[in-house]
């Protein structure tokens, strides 16, 4: 097992990296203040791991609840079903809620965590690549609108991350090569040496070798805990995480969500905001040619999809976290391996990228 920190004064926490770790009640246990416990998931993690879960908390007053599977369902009446099963068990301000599944309960659940009684204790355990790299690390929770992705959240840091790295081997591989998409961005942002180590071993990491994931989540882990340790609200260099997301989150959100996974319209993204990288003269058509290479080589999409034309990215791109004063601000590339902080953007360029990219 692999133990990491986010070195966040009080609210520093580990993140256990390792095997078998759902069989180590000690590990979780040593992190609930109270007596009560509940367990949110969903209905495919639940048969999965619920059980072994529910094993590790033996002792505990324990509950569970258990939610429709999908981006579609992270929302304000998932939030509520969390609340209403708090409430019907009388739990109070010590009773911890654990998170066992993906991002999408691992953000719905830290959400539900931060507001119950102003805040309780939050575990996530984390089942998806994509959550073992990034969503579950860094304490940001939310839930969607129908118009904006993740609009409606708090930031709320969970007392420990316990990522059981076993859990993958059940993940379909299209979502194994969605979660890859974030563990490439950190390539892309901020380690060039990581980027060409990824380059030199993606089919390992698609043939699930075990010692090939289990470096690429250190790693991807160490780079997320640096970035948030540094900016825990997103103040300045946290945002560079963003890469690819404005363009991203405009498909997920224009396409209906769960159409198009998370870290697929993050693909994307990072391939259109490549794209005006170079249009701004930051980097080469070589530069482009290797991220789109890589992301195709994970085997993930890295053109936009049809139905979405200038217009509508840019009417779903005018709601975004970043923007200031009505003002689109983009994360892009000053080189591969160097993320920029959110810049506005030349009108022209940017739909330039979103006419001529991958069409
Ligand atoms: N908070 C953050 O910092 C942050 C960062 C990145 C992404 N996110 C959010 O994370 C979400 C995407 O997360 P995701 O990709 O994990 O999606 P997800 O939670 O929808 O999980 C993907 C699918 O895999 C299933 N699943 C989960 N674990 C499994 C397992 N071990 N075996 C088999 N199936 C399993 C899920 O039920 C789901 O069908 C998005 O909502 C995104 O906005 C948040």
């Amino acid at each position: 097992m692999k133990t990491l920190h986010v070195e966040l004064g009080e609210r520093s926490y580990p993140i256990y990296i390792g095997r078998g770790l759902l069989g180590h009640p000690d590990l979780i246990q040593a992190h609930l203040p109270g007596g009560q416990v509940l367990v949110v998931t969903n209905e495919v993690v639940a048969p999965l791991y619920l059980d072994r879960m529910l094993a590790s908390l033996a002792g505990k007053d324990t509950g569970s609840v258990v939610l429709p599977d999908g981006e579609a369902h992270k929302t304000l009446d998932s939030a509520m079903a969390v609340f209403d099963a708090l409430l019907a068990r009388r739990f109070g301000r010590n009773a911890a809620i654990v998170a066992l599944g993906g991002g999408v309960i691992g953000d719905l659940a830290g959400f539900a965590a931060a507001c119950y009684q102003r805040g309780v204790p939050f575990i996530q355990v984390p089942t998806t690549l994509l959550s073992q790299v990034d969503s579950s690390v860094g304490g940001k929770t939310a839930v969607n609108h129908p118009r904006g992705k993740n609009m409606i959240g708090a930031f709320y840091q969970p007392r420990c991350v316990l990522a059981d790295t076993d859990t993958l081997d059940t993940l379909p591989d299209r979502e194994l090569s969605a979660g890859l998409a974030e563990v490439i961005k950190y390539g892309f942002i901020r380690d060039p040496e990581f980027l060409a180590w990824l380059e030199a071993n993606v089919e390992r990491l698609l043939q699930r070798d075990p010692e090939a994931l289990a470096y690429a989540i250190e790693r991807s882990c160490i780079n997320k805990a640096e970035i948030v340790a540094e900016d825990e609200t997103e103040t300045g260099v946290r945002a560079t995480l963003n890469l690819g997301h404005t363009f991203g989150h405009a498909i997920e959100t224009g396409m209906g969500y769960g159409v198009c996974l998370h870290g697929e319209a993050v693909a994307i993204g990072m391939c259109q905001a490549a794209d005006l990288s170079r249009r701004l003269g930051w980097i080469g058509d070589d530069e482009v040619a290797r991220v789109i290479r890589l992301l195709e080589r994970a085997r993930l999409p890295v053109v936009p999809p049809r139905e979405l034309d200038a217009d509508a990215f840019l009417e779903h791109m005018a709601v975004d976290k970043k923007n200031v004063d009505g003002g689109l601000r983009l994360v892009l590339l000053k080189s591969l391996g160097e993320a920029t902080l959110p810049v506005a953007v030349d009108a022209g360029l940017l739909r330039a990228t979103l006419e001529c990219y991958g069409r």
